[in-house]
């Protein structure tokens, strides 16, 4: 049943950049009919220009959406990252305007999995090399350092959606699988948790990265951590470019103590596929490169497209933000029946206070209310009985300090 019955055909989605044509169904299917998709990115002139008319955006990674842009779209709600990062957005200024950002963090985990196990079956049978040399011409058949996985150890260092998804895969061919992470985390299957990096490096036949990149993760593959690993190891990052030492790598494959690598992402990548892509690694034919495709596959749009247009979807209609990169989370139930009244202000002290006295002023009966908030912003929800919250909407939206109010009926 719909939880709400406001004219969504007002509210105005753009979905750049070729957005998965799930997104657009799914706006469709929810009554937002008001809809304009681009296939490509628009100039930052075209972008502002449209601005002060969205209420829904949504983007991939090439669109910027700067502070210019946040000020001049008054009207916008909610802005739809159809990717994993949100580097693109200035997210200081959507929340000043209290414009909910939302992402798609897990709809590619299970490609990157894939990737990974596909690779480490390939490096463990040395098929890479194998390969390389029959392109140049040269028969190498042997069974020489060439191995099954079942049975093998793999290490996972950092356990969260895709290290775990890797887990369960591997699992699946017969891997033990060990892993290492800064939280300690529910081990899936027959998977152990290993308290120290160092045992995990010094244990495994292939080691896979799957940490962010921050202070802590910045070679956190370097060349000691190379050294204490056993002797032709396999080690595998499709995290981030800035987790392995490029050089000590380098340095470990030209003194044949790592048996082979698969890279996917690099310190410093091409900026587009116009770009020539350089790397020391080349020289290996032990070792798989990969231009950042980990997440990239056709499954994965089709899971993003319908992840987030479901949450800009959902916030629309209910009001929920869970998973929001920069709203207080609030996971709402429906409210048939009640009218839902949502607002969005600056953390500042008494607002609530405020709020409520208006609600007590035009003797509005509150059924259910829940306030979030984060260092910046105050979200109220509150549920009245239907056809009360409308009269003190306007004056919702006069309290200072107030960046958004809606009502949803
Ligand atoms: P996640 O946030 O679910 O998991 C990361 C895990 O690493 C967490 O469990 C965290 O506690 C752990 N961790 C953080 N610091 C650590 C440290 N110093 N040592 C050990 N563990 C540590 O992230 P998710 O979704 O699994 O992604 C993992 C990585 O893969 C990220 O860097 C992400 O950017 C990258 N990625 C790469 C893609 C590609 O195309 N190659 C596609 C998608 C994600």
């Amino acid at each position: 049943m719909r939880e709400t019955s406001f004219d969504r055909s007002k509210l105005q989605v753009t979905l750049l950049e070729g957005i998965h044509g799930d997104a657009e169904l799914r706006f469709q299917e929810h009554g937002y009919s008001n809809l304009t998709t681009y296939s490509k990115g628009l100039s930052a002139a075209e972008l502002l220009e449209l601005a002060p008319n969205i209420h829904f955006l949504g983007i991939r990674s090439r669109t910027q959406l700067t502070s210019e842009f946040f000020q001049r779209a008054q009207k916008l709600v909610a802005v739809g990252c159809f990717c994993i990062g949100t580097n693109q957005v200035d997210l200081d200024a959507a929340t000043a305007q209290g414009v909910a950002v939302f992402n798609a963090p897990f709809s590619n985990t299970r490609s990157v999995a894939e990737l990974v196990l596909g690779e480490l079956i390939l490096l463990l049978r040395g098929i890479p090399e194998k390969n390389a040399l029959a392109h140049r011409g040269v028969w190498q058949k042997s069974a020489k350092d060439s191995y099954e996985v079942r049975n093998k150890r793999l290490g996972i260092i950092g356990y969260g959606n895709i290290g775990a998804q890797l887990g369960v895969l591997a699992e699946a061919v017969g891997m033990d699988v060990a892993f290492y992470d800064v939280v300690p985390k529910l081990p899936l299957g027959n998977a152990s948790m290993v308290h120290q990096m160092e045992t995990l490096l010094e244990t495994s036949d292939v080691v896979s990265l799957h940490v962010p990149a921050n202070d802590a993760t910045n070679n956190l593959i370097d060349a000691a951590k190379l050294k204490i690993m056993k002797p032709g190891t396999i080690l595998i990052n499709a995290s981030r470019g800035t987790v392995v030492d490029i050089d000590a790598l380098t340095a470990a494959l030209k003194a044949g103590r790592i048996g082979g690598a698969a890279l996917d992402v690099f310190p410093v990548e091409p900026k587009s596929n116009q770009e020539a892509f350089e790397s020391p690694l080349q020289e290996f034919d032990n070792v798989i490169l990969t231009p950042h495709v980990g997440g990239s596959t056709q499954e994965a749009q089709v899971n993003i497209a319908s992840e987030v247009a479901g949450k800009l979807i959902r916030y629309s209609d209910n009001g929920s933000t869970l998973t929001s990169v920069n709203f207080p989370e609030v996971n709402l139930p429906e409210h048939p029946g009640q009218h839902r009244i949502l607002h969005v202000h600056r953390n500042e002290p008494g607002i609530l206070t405020q709020i409520n006295k208006i609600f007590s002023n035009e003797k509005v009966n509150i059924t259910g209310q829940y306030l979030q908030t984060n260092p910046i912003l105050g979200y109220v929800v509150t549920d009245v009985a239907q056809a009360q919250g409308v009269s003190a909407l306007e004056q919702l939206k006069s309290i200072p300090g107030t960046l958004k109010a809606r009502i949803l009926f």
